[in-house]
């Protein structure tokens, strides 16, 4: 009897402490979390082959030398240059068919190490503009623009704008237009990109917006999307394309003509979670999966999807154990502290638990999926964007110590890429 009793005494108290911290009012998650069902992953079959598994075969450049070259942009001047973000928040430059490597720009300041983005400064999604300026989002600090030719910097929408009422709390992506205008993401207006998981969990936060340069203004043009992530206009730049990073969907948003300010399902059932969208050489889009489901497979995050309650639940727990930390670092300065924090509710952390699988899809205008290229081995994984770039696929990635890339069957060396005239 004593052990039924005590059993009982354990149930009680915990349906009790979960059931405080559910109800506690006036404590994150705010917005009321929706349940939702996500369209299950397409089979491999098709063009969603595994093939050959050709990316398993990378090779693995400046491996420990960088973390995380989230993002690739080729040079509109030099097409065998190219650009990528890395944690610690450096831009370098990549030359000499992938072996030189330099650093041309940083907006954070000192920083702790890789984890400390809001001092360091993490830039993600970097794109040329028609004048040859990159334009760059940094995850923490927002838009800006560098002109390589006069060496000017410039900030042009900083991390504490209020746009219709809220701040950007993660800068993903931007696709400048001729016109000046450029269309970004923010992945969450909630949560820092360290707090990732928070937005997974929670409620939708983020936004696809436009900024004028002319006039300096924001346009929210979407909102409440989960992590919207890659962008990248239509070659006539009546349409734009966005990844839906955590519903596994990209979405199709008029910019011109008679559907303007509206927006469709683009292709959904995405074997994986979207990131970066770049060209190919077909004109076609590269669509990285930094992470995969793979068909017939218990998803956990696709069953809490269902879940309103256990995500609250589960969202308030991370909340309560990151509070005395953050709690902590106000008063005391020890980087140890932040540095705990930073990896709670941190996306990063849940890497050893995600399949070992990687893939880089090729998608055409229409939506279809053309071809793809996977990897099954758990250290050549991660991909968040795909170029190719003088015969190999370059791989980048937010996580990997290394910078991936395949060489190309010889067919597509001739293909020209995309290379656009300045002025
Ligand atoms: C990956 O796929 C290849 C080709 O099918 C296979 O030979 C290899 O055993 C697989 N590796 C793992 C770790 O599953």
């Amino acid at each position: 009897m004593g052990l039924a009793k005590h059993l009982l005494r354990v149930f009680v108290d915990t349906t009790v402490i979960l059931g405080v911290i559910l109800f506690i009012p006036g404590f994150p998650p705010y917005n009321s979390l929706e349940p939702f069902t996500a369209t299950p992953p397409l089979p491999f079959e098709g063009a969603l082959d595994p093939k050959d598994y050709a990316l398993a075969k990378a090779e693995k450049l400046f491996e420990g030398e960088i973390v995380g070259p989230e993002c690739l942009e080729v040079s509109p001047v030099e097409p065998d240059v190219f650009y990528t973000t890395l944690q610690g928040g450096a831009i370098v430059k990549i030359s000499d068919n992938g072996k030189k490597m330099k650093a041309v720009a940083k907006f954070g300041e000192k920083c702790d190490g890789n984890w400390d983005g809001k001092n360091c400064g993490r830039p993600l999604g970097i794109h040329f503009n028609y004048k040859g300026q990159l334009i760059a989002a940094d995850s923490y600090l927002g838009i800006y623009q560098i002109d390589f030719e006069s060496g000017q910097v410039t900030n042009l929408v900083n991390k504490d704008t209020e746009v219709d009422g809220k701040v950007a709390k993660t800068f993903n992506s931007v696709a400048p237009a001729r016109n000046g205008k450029i269309y970004y993401t923010v992945s969450s207006t909630n949560y820092h990109l360290d707090e990732s998981v928070g937005e997974m969990l929670g409620a939708p936060s983020g936004r696809l917006v436009v900024f004028d340069p002319e006039t300096n203004e924001n346009k929210v043009l979407l909102e409440d999307l989960h992590f919207p992530n890659g962008i990248v206009l239509s070659p006539d730049e009546d349409y734009l394309i966005f990844a839906e990073c955590l519903r596994y969907r990209l979405h199709k948003y008029y910019v011109k003509g008679p559907k303007a300010g509206t927006s469709e399902i683009f292709l959904d059932g995405i074997p994986g979670s979207p990131d970066n969208l770049n060209l190919s050489p077909d004109g076609n889009i590269f669509v990285a999966l930094v992470s995969v489901r793979l068909p017939g497979e218990f998803n956990p995050l696709e069953f809490m999807y269902t879940q309103p309650l256990l995500r609250k639940l589960a969202v308030r727990l991370l909340h309560l154990v990151k509070f005395p930390f953050d709690f902590a670092a106000k008063y005391v300065d020890l980087p140890i502290l932040r540095k705990i924090a930073s990896h709670i509710m941190n996306f990063e952390t849940l890497l050893p638990v995600l399949p070992p699988y990687s893939m880089i899809l090729e998608v055409d205008w229409n939506g279809k999926i053309i071809n793809s290229w996977h990897s099954n081995l758990s250290d050549v994984r991660f991909f968040s964007d795909a170029k190719i770039i003088n015969g190999y696929m370059y791989l980048g990635s937010p996580y990997n110590d290394y910078l991936g890339r395949i060489k190309m069957p010889d067919s597509i060396h001739f293909v020209k890429q995309p290379v656009f005239s300045l002025g």
